[in-house]
C-alpha cells in the first residue's frame, strides 16, 4: 500500500481556508480519494487542549519560545496519533495549518530563530514533510478586515498588522525557497478562479506516483 499524500492548507488570518478546505474535501470526495481531514494546533483530544490555551487570551504575555515548544507538543501528538497512521494506511491527509504556520507566525511574527524551529521541525517530524503546501495569499489589510467580521478576535488575531506583515512575508519566503513543494494562490482573485487553481493542483498529486 502507497503512502498517502500530506497536503497541508495556509495563509494569513481572513484568506477563506474555510471555505476552501470544503472545496478540497468535497474534491476528494468526488474523486473517491479515502482522506481525513485534521487541523494544527489541534487534532487529537490532548493537541486540541494546547490549542484552546494557546488562543486564549490572557493578561500573562506569553513567551515566544514558551508559545513555540507548545506548538511542537500538539504537533508530536497529532503525527503520532493520526496522522502518521492515516499516511501509512494508504489515506490522504488534509490539514488545515502545519510546520509552515510555525516559520510564519513564531518565526516570522515573534521573530524566532529559524534555525531553532529547524531543530524542533526535525526531532519531531523526523523526514516527514507535507508533500504540497497550499497558500493562500493575500493582504493583511483584506484579511483582517474580512477576519474581524467573523467574530471575537482570539490571541492571534488580536495582534497588529504588522505581525500579519511579517507573517505573510515568511510564509512567501518558504515558498520561494522551495518552490517545488507550495503552490501560492492568490486569495485575492474571484473564488471560482481560487478553486480552479486549487483542484489543478490536487489533480497533479492524484497523477503523481
Ligand atoms: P486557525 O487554525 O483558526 O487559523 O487558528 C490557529 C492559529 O494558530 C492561527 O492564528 C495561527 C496560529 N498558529 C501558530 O501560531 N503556529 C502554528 O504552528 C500553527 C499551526 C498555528
Amino acid at each position: 500500500m502507497p503512502r498517502g499524500k500530506f497536503i497541508t492548507l495556509e495563509g494569513g488570518e481572513g484568506v477563506g481556508k474555510s471555505t476552501n478546505l470544503r472545496f478540497i474535501t468535497d474534491w476528494m470526495r468526488s474523486r473517491d480519494v479515502e482522506f481525513i481531514q485534521t487541523r494544527e494546533p489541534g487534532g487529537t483530544p490532548l493537541a486540541e487542549q494546547l490549542r484552546a490555551l494557546l488562543l486564549e487570551n490572557r493578561d500573562e504575555t506569553v513567551d515566544p519560545t514558551a508559545e513555540l515548544l507548545m506548538v511542537f507538543a500538539a504537533r508530536a501528538q497529532h503525527l503520532a496519533e493520526v496522522i502518521k497512521p492515516a499516511l501509512e494506511r494508504g489515506a490522504w491527509v488534509i490539514c488545515d495549518r502545519f510546520t509552515d504556520a510555525t516559520y510564519a507566525y513564531q518565526g516570522g511574527g515573534r521573530g524566532l530563530n529559524r534555525a531553532l524551529i529547524a531543530q524542533l521541525e526535525q526531532t519531531v517530524q523526523g523526514e516527514l514533510r507535507p508533500d504540497r503546501v497550499l497558500l493562500l495569499d493575500l493582504d493583511p489589510e483584506v484579511g483582517l478586515s474580512r477576519a474581524a467580521a467573523t467574530g471575537a478576535a482570539d490571541r492571534f488575531e488580536s495582534e497588529k498588522l504588522e505581525f500579519f506583515h511579517k507573517v505573510r512575508d515568511a510564509y512567501l519566503a518558504r515558498a520561494s525557497a522551495v518552490p517545488e513543494r507550495y503552490a501560492v494562490v492568490n486569495a485575492a482573485l474571484p473564488i471560482e478562479e481560487v478553486q480552479r487553481q486549487l483542484a489543478a493542483e490536487l489533480e497533479r498529486l492524484l497523477d503523481q506516483p
